[in-house]
């Protein structure tokens, strides 16, 4: 697979690194700052004969990356969270340029069954009204965004799937918890690569879900074969999309 990498920080590294054991041509790396990328800027001469861009770089830069990278005809992995307010005009990007696109907020393999399983746990605690639901996230010091996409994600989840479950609370609550709130909390702190967890509790006992990430490695691992999935594609996919395609779900 010829590959671009779009932002060269902790994951763009990560990804360049698996890339060439995985036997693919990292052709071109573009980012205004880094050192060590050949390229500033996407351009059609940076993108020259590429069949993938992998892109991990900031909230305010993603719908942009979208656009240059559609319009040169390439298709594309997201990994960049926080910009989902622009789905919309992303897709229509992609739809218009008929290339192919796949995002996800977390690109590990076990974090894509993790969601599946909080999906179906869901399920079944929506007739088990007696008990309660939250989700906790912890991560590295570094990182940008709070709360994780993944946690965003799995808040709507909760609240799509427990229809006693009105609306996920993100920020930290200085008041009494209302019933209907699902409360999905953050803590930023030292070098934890990221740790989801959701609960279901009752008076009586508790089922705890977790997925614990050891190394950014998984994320990149996932990205990769999201892309090896992406090339040749048309359309807008999330990673649930390969996932369940590959776990025949
Ligand atoms: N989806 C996932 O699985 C997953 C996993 C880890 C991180 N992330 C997300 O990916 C993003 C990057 O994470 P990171 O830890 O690599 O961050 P980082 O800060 O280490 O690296 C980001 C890089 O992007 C570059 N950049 C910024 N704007 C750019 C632009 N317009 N074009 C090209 N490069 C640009 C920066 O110069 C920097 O080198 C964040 O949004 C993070 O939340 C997602």
């Amino acid at each position: 697979m010829e590959m671009a990498i779009i932002g060269y920080g902790r994951m763009g590294r990560e990804i360049e690194r698996l890339a060439s054991e995985r036997g693919h041509r990292v052709r071109s790396i573009i980012d205004p700052v880094a050192q060590g990328a050949a390229f500033r800027e996407i351009t059609p001469e940076s993108l020259a004969g590429v069949e993938v861009a992998v892109e991990f770089t900031s909230p305010d830069a993603a719908l942009a990356n979208i656009q240059r990278v559609a319009q040169s005809g390439v298709n594309m992995v997201v990994g960049t969270t926080g910009w989902y307010a622009d789905i919309g005009r992303a897709r229509t990007l992609v739809e218009e340029a008929q290339t192919g696109l796949i995002y996800a907020p977390n690109f590990a393999i076990g974090a894509g069954a993790f969601y599946e399983i909080v999906k179906f746990a869901a399920q079944v605690f929506d007739n088990l009204e007696d008990y309660d639901a939250y989700c906790h996230e912890t991560h590295h010091c570094g990182k940008a965004d709070s709360p994780s996409g993944t946690a965003r994600r799995i808040g709507e989840l909760l609240v799509e799937k427990i229809s006693r479950k009105e609306a996920p609370v993100y920020e930290s609550l200085n008041r009494r918890r209302e019933p209907g709130e699902l409360h999905v909390s953050s803590t930023r702190g030292g070098w934890v690569p990221g740790t989801h967890e959701v609960v279901f509790d009752s008076e009586f006992d508790s089922v705890e879900l977790v997925h614990r990430a050891r190394s950014r490695g998984g994320l990149a691992a996932g990205a990769l074969r999201a892309a090896e999935w992406i090339v040749g594609r048309k359309g807008f996919y999330e990673f649930s999309d390969f996932l369940r395609e590959t776990l025949g779900l």
